[in-house]
């Protein structure tokens, strides 16, 4: 796997392959778990050459405490994306995505950003289109992988892929669970076993939704 840490290097390196070459991206925060791996082989099936990006995205913490215990097991990062046969790696750092502190983004999300998780964290979904767009800018990806446990997140990136006219095709990936139907996710390395215990609540409360819709519409 080639890892790169700068945009000229990523992109010296794609514009070699780009002429004959389908490229898929998978962008990461690291931590990475069976879901993101998932996520690598699905874009495997779209594109010639895979490119994961691990970059924890300061713009889309509302918390600062938050940013600062998320997880970042690097080197077992990139050994599981080596075993996954992820081709490219890219890994910046804060300053080479954003050489600009003070720049300003804003795209009009409309309500999609103001609902359910936009309501208890004000400027995260923000944030998240701001680096989605600039790792789409630099990779230039014809397919990005994404995972539907952040469903609301897909739905901004397709807001903002309209909005800047941007031709990548967005493969939307199943959630991966645990056996007891936790889903999995970088920040459960956080939770106490009584703070997994009670998070299960929320797969439990799916199915039993689920189950008490019938299969077929009432009228049939
Ligand atoms: O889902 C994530 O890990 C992040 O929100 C993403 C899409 C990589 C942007 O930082």
């Amino acid at each position: 796997m080639e890892i790169f840490n700068t945009k000229n290097e990523l992109r010296a390196y794609l514009d070699t392959k780009k002429i004959h070459q389908t490229i898929g991206l998978v962008p990461t925060m690291g931590a990475l778990h069976e879901g993101h791996l998932s996520l690598i082989e699905e874009a495997r099936k779209h594109a010639d050459l895979v490119v994961c990006s691990i970059f924890v995205n300061p713009t889309q913490f509302n918390d600062p405490k938050d940013l600062e215990k998320y997880p970042r097991p690097i080197e077992n990062d990139i050994s599981l994306l080596e075993s996954a046969g992820c081709d490219v790696l890219f890994l910046p750092s804060v300053e080479e995505i954003y050489p600009d502190p003070q720049e300003v983004w804003h795209i009009d999300l409309g309500y999609l950003d103001k609902i359910w998780e936009g309501l208890h964290r004000p400027g995260h979904f923000q944030g998240v289109t701001q680096v989605v767009y600039k790792l789409f800018q630099i990779v230039q990806p014809q397919i990005a992988c994404f995972g539907q446990k952040d469903f609301q997140q897909i739905m901004v990136i397709q807001k903002m892929l309209e909005i800047k006219k941007l031709p990548v095709q967005l493969v939307i990936c199943p959630i991966v669970r645990e056996k007891n139907g936790l889903a999995l996710s970088s920040r459960n390395v956080r939770l106490s076993t009584e703070g997994k215990k009670k998070a299960l609540v929320l797969s439990r409360a799916l199915r039993a939704v689920k189950k008490d819709f019938p299969d077929k519409p009432v009228h049939e």
